[in-house]
C-alpha cells in the first residue's frame, strides 16, 4: 500500500544524497527534518520534505504522525540468530563464577550449541529461528546479517544456511548470509585444525558457491580457536568464491585479526573489545568497517569497544547485537543503542548512525536502506509520541516503538 505520514515530529537521518557510511566527526551528525511528511511508493521511500510542501496525495493511505519520531529501521549487520536450543545453564555457571573460557575448554560453549544444533532437524532449526528473527523485526530491525557457525560439519553447515536462505525468502526484512565454519575446531578434528581448514575450503566453500548460501566468509580469529595464519587460508580460500570477509577479532586478544582483515580487504572487523594502538592505527582510511558488540561486552561483562577513542580519531563505528546464545543472547538494537551511549559514550547522533548507515555498510546494504533517502526501501521505524530522539536510548529498557514497516508494510511491533 502506498502511504503518506503527515506531521511527524522530527524525521531522521535524512541524506537526500546516498552516503555509504559515516566516520569521525561526521558521526555526531544527524541531519533531520522537523515537522515533515514522508511519501512510501511500491515499498520504497518516494518523496520526504516539511509539512509546508506536503502533496495532496488522495489515494494514498494517511498516517498522521504528530509527536512521532520517524527513522530508518536499525542495520544489524552482525548476528548469530539461527541456533538450537539455548545455553542458560552456562549463563548460571558464569554468574557462579566460571568464566567463559573455562565454559568452552569443558565441551561447552560453542560446541555446545553445536551439537545441539546437529541433533535438531532443519524445520525445526528453521522453527526456532523465525521466532527470534520476528522477535528483532518487531524490536525495528530492518535488516540483519546471519552467520553460520554452529554447524562445524558439512550437514550441520548446509543445514544453518538453508534455514538463513528460507528466513531470507519468507520474510521482507532484508538478508545477508555469512560462511562461519571456522567458528571452532570440532572435537573430531581435535589435533587436526589443519583437516578441518581443509574440510572448509575444499569441501565446504564450493557447495556454497555452488548454490549461492552466502554472502560474505567469517573466522572467529582469536587465540585457542584460530591463528592470524589460520584465518588467512580461510580468507585466501574465499576469495577464489568471491566470499567477502567479515571477521570475529580482538574480542578477548589482540593478535592482528584486525590487520589480517585489512589485508584480504574485509567488510568489518567485528567485536574490538580488546585494541591496541596500531589496530586502532592500522583501520584509517581503509574501507574496513569496525563494528562493536556492546551486548556481548555487557553479557560477558568483558570491556567495551573504545568507541570514542576510535571516533575521536576520526575512524567509523557501526553497532550490532551478536545476537546469539552463548555472548549475546538478544537481537534487541534498541538496547544496543542505549549501552552505547550509557557505556561507551557515544552521544545519540553517534549510535543512531552507527547502528542505521554504518551497519547497512557493514552487510553491503548502504543503497538499499540505513536512511532515509528516495529509492531506498521504506523500511522505517515510527515511534510512540517522545519528547525527541535522545529519548530512545535514554529510556533504555523500554520499547518506544510505535509502528514498524517493511518496503511499506506494517508489522505490529512487540
Ligand atoms: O560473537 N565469539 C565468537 N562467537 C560468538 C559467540 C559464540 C558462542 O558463545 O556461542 C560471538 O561472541
Ligand atoms: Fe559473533
Amino acid at each position: 500500500m502506498d502511504l503518506l505520514f503527515i506531521n511527524i515530529k522530527e524525521l531522521l537521518q535524512v541524506r537526500k544524497d546516498p552516503i555509504t557510511f559515516v566516520s569521525g566527526k561526521q558521526m555526531n551528525e544527524l541531519p533531520s527534518i522537523k515537522n515533515a511528511y514522508l511519501v512510501v511508493k511500491d515499498g520504497l521511500i518516494y518523496d520526504f520534505g516539511t509539512m509546508a510542501s506536503c502533496p495532496i496525495l488522495q489515494t494514498f493511505k494517511i498516517i498522521d504522525a504528530t509527536g512521532k519520531i520517524m527513522l530508518p529501521s536499525w542495520c544489524d549487520s552482525h548476528t548469530h540468530l539461527v541456533y538450537a536450543g539455548n545455553r542458560e545453564g552456562e549463563f548460571v555457571d558464569r554468574i557462579k563464577g566460571m568464566s567463559y573460557e573455562k565454559i568452552a575448554n569443558r565441551g561447552g560453549g560453542i560446541l555446545n550449541s553445536a551439537k545441539k544444533l546437529q541433533e535438531t532437524s532443519e524445520d525445526e532449526l528453521y522453527r526456532q529461528s523465525k521466532i527470534r528473527l520476528e522477535e528483532l523485526m518487531k524490536m525495528g530491525t530492518g535488516a540483519v546479517e546471519i552467520k553460520s557457525g554452529y554447524g562445524l560439519t558439512i550437514n550441520a553447515e548446509l543445514k544453518m544456511l538453508h534455514v538463513i536462505k528460507r528466513l531470507k525468502d519468507t520474510y521482507p526484512i532484508e538478508i545477508k548470509a555469512t560462511f562461519l565454519g571456522a567458528h571452532a575446531v570440532p572435537l573430531r578434528y581435535k589435533g587436526n585444525k589443519q583437516g578441518y581448514l581443509k574440510l572448509l575450503i575444499d569441501e565446504i566453500m564450493p557447495k556454497i558457491a555452488e548454490n549461492r548460501l552466502a554472502d560474505y566468509v567469517d573466522v572467529f580469529c582469536e587465540t585457542g580457536y584460530f591463528n592470524v595464519a589460520d584465518t588467512e587460508l580461510i580468507l585466501k580460500g574465499a576469495k577464489s568464491y568471491d566470499l567477502r570477509p567479515k571477521i570475529h577479532v580482538n574480542q578477548f586478544t589482540a593478535i592482528g585479526g584486525v590487520q589480517i582483515g585489512i589485508a584480504y580487504n574485509a567488510l568489518s572487523v567485528d567485536h574490538l573489545e580488546v585494541m591496541r594502538d596500531e589496530d586502532i592505527e592500522a583501520l584509517m582510511g581503509t574501507n574496513t568497517m569496525p563494528v562493536a558488540l556492546p551486548g556481548c561486552s555487557y553479557f560477558l561483562s568483558i570491556p567495551y569497544t573504545p568507541a570514542r577513542k576510535m571516533i575521536d580519531v576520526g575512524l567509523p563505528l557501526a553497532l550490532a547485537t551478536d545476537f546469539n546464545p552463548g555472548s549475546a543472547p538478544s537481537g534487541n538494537m534498541n538496547f544496543v543503542v542505549s549501552t552505547a551511549c550509557i557505556k561507551m559514550k557515544m552521544t545519540p547522533e553517534e549510535a543512531i548512525n552507527a547502528a542505521t548507515i554504518n551497519g547497512a555498510y557493514a552487510m553491503g546494504l548502504e543503497n538499499k536502506v540505513g536512511s532515509i533517502t528516495i529509492g531506498k526501501y521504506a523500511n522505517i521505524i515510527l515511534t510512540k509520541p517522545i519528547s525527541s530522539y535522545a529519548f530512545i536510548p535514554y529510556s533504555f529498557g523500554i520499547n518506544q516503538i510505535e509502528k514498524v514497516f517493511f518496503k511499506g508494510l506494517e508489522i505490529e511491533p512487540i
